[in-house]
């Protein structure tokens, strides 16, 4: 099954292609302009050589009909971007891993966008797609560079037993990373809005920290 990642040109879903491609996923990136998406995943396949990595570019639109489909396009743009793809998006799991953030200086604040997250606002535009929270708290940084494995808990929330499985099933593909079931996607506003804590410390402490459980086995 081929994995779509819409908007997956920016640093997110490039760090997230690259890390699933290794696994041995096949991968489309997906762009509002279908050569930027080409050169963006020739730049990542030639980047990891000795990977042999299979990533492919696309229209958005062609990258709805992978089997999975990831939204990583900024959470301002998630439902414009999925509402003329819900035809080709139903019946499939897709995962949300936006977050609506705000820069203040040297801090990120968490807004509340309607629907109280950005995943409980793409399952409401997707009603026939299962729809699934993850990979919030992961460094795009960190995700591109293949070089260093990555190590850490992901949380996934849904309200569709089969979204939570493959979505963790996909996270324990990754070398290193760990998915952990967090509950119904109620959960995707409190594990969106952690994001800004996260990323304000990585600021603040010059670190690219993760999220790692205590008391939860190891892994
Ligand atoms: N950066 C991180 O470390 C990180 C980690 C975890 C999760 N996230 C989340 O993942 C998402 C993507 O993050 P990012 O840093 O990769 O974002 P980004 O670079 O700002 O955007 C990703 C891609 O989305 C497309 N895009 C931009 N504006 C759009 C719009 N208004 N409508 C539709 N498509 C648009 C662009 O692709 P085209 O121009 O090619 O269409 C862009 O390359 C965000 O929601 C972010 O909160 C980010």
């Amino acid at each position: 099954m081929r994995i779509g990642i819409l908007g997956g040109t920016g640093p997110a879903g490039r760090g997230l292609a690259v890390r699933l491609a290794a696994a041995g996923e096949e991968i489309v990136i997906g762009s509002r302009d279908e050569h930027r998406a080409e050169t963006v995943a020739e730049g990542l396949v030639a980047a990891w050589p000795d990977h042999r990595l299979a990533i492919a570019g696309a229209s958005n639109e062609d990258t709805a009909s992978c089997g999975l489909v990831v939204v990583a396009t900024p959470w301002d743009g998630v439902i414009a971007t999925v509402r003329p793809l819900a035809p080709a998006l139903e019946g499939k799991v897709v995962v949300s891993m936006a977050n609506a953030l705000v820069k203040e200086g040297r801090e990120f604040l968490a807004l509340l966008p309607p629907r109280g997250s950005v995943a409980a606002a793409l399952q409401a535009a997707l009603p026939r797609s299962s729809v699934s929270a993850s990979f919030h708290h992961l460094p795009a940084s960190e995700m591109e560079k293949l070089s260093a494995r990555m190590a850490g808990d992901v949380l996934v929330c849904s309200d569709h037993p089969e979204a939570t499985a493959a979505t963790v099933e996909l996270v324990d593909k990754i070398d290193g990373l760990r998915g952990v079931d967090a509950g119904s996607l109620s959960q995707a506003a409190p594990i969106e809005a952690f994001t800004a804590v996260l990323i304000t410390v990585n600021i603040r402490h010059k670190v690219h920290a993760a999220i790692q459980l205590s008391g939860f086995g190891d892994h």
